[in-house]
């Protein structure tokens, strides 16, 4: 976290605007909020903060960090960074933003924009300010985010909650929003092995108040998974805590996994 990216934050006590001195936020009425080793800071509201421990868990998080670390969703990767840079971006937000290898590519590809992100998994927040200590991560809430009104010139939603009017709260008049979803056919090959009656994904593409929709853009992608990432991938998706004994078993004895991938990019105008 720098000055210049935690002026993108807002106090979840009273909503005023935080300036990082030294190493805590504070606002005008003095909530102070110190920043931990990594360079995160703690913007859940004490009454958001519904389990001990909210979002994604260790596991699941250093799962994704060794999936995504290994390059495997590069080519979706890419395809978000080409619609990133074709959009105005110079002050970016990442709701649900996870261990933060999405930011760490963005950033990298899109030469330094001003990035602020946030997760309800400490974990992941943990580990994403590790990866990228220019951006400022925080713990938070997504239906309570910690950005200021209006500071985001484009807001990403990658697989997390969509929580439309904090989203259009963040993003300035003319901003865009770009909320990733799965393909039909996205990870169908490890669904093949977990199910017997496998389901493409439904196709979401919906209207939300405050946006006009503007395109959607597909990337699709087949990869083939060898020995440990196999297990990644499968304890990084919800499939993992849904799965009957018997596919779990299956997949535990793949030593190698071929599957379709592909997002499903929404880009929406704030109106
Ligand atoms: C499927 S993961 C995606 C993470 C990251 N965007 C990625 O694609 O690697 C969903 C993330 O949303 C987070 N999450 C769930 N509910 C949330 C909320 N209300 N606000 C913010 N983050 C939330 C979880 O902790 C988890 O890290
Ligand atoms: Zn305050």
């Amino acid at each position: 976290m720098t000055p210049a990216t935690a002026a993108a934050l807002r106090c979840p006590v009273c909503g005023g605007p935080l300036l990082l001195t030294g190493r805590s936020l504070r606002c005008a009425k003095a909530h102070s909020f110190d920043l931990a080793k990594e360079g995160y800071a703690y913007l859940l509201p004490m009454q958001k903060k519904h389990t001990a421990d909210p979002g994604d868990g260790k596991a699941m998080v250093r799962a994704r960090r060794a999936f995504l670390s290994a390059g495997h969703y590069a080519p979706l990767m890419q395809t978000l960074a080409e619609l990133c840079a074709a959009l105005p971006h110079a002050h970016i937000v990442d709701a649900g933003c996870g261990e933060g290898s999405y930011d760490k590519y963005l950033y990298d590809a899109l030469n330094g924009p001003q990035l602020a992100a946030f997760d309800l998994s400490k974990e992941a927040v943990r580990l994403a300010a590790k990866l990228l200590p220019e951006a400022a991560f925080c713990v938070g809430g997504s239906f309570c985010a910690p950005v200021r009104d209006g500071w985001a010139d484009l807001l990403l939603n990658i697989f997390s909650p969509m929580a439309e009017a904090e989203f259009a709260r963040m993003l300035r008049p003319g901003g865009h929003l770009i909320y990733a979803v799965p393909t039909a056919r996205h990870l169908f090959g490890l669904k093949e092995v977990l199910y017997e009656h496998p389901y493409e994904n439904e196709v979401r593409q919906t209207e939300y108040d405050g946006f006009t929709f503007v395109k959607a853009v597909e990337s699709e992608a087949v990869l083939t998974l060898e020995g440990q990432s196999v297990q990644d991938l499968f304890a990084m998706t919800p499939y993992y805590w849904n799965t009957p004994a018997d596919g779990a078993a299956r997949l535990a004895a793949c030593s190698s996994l071929t599957t379709e991938i592909g997002f499903r990019f929404l880009v929406y105008q704030k109106m």
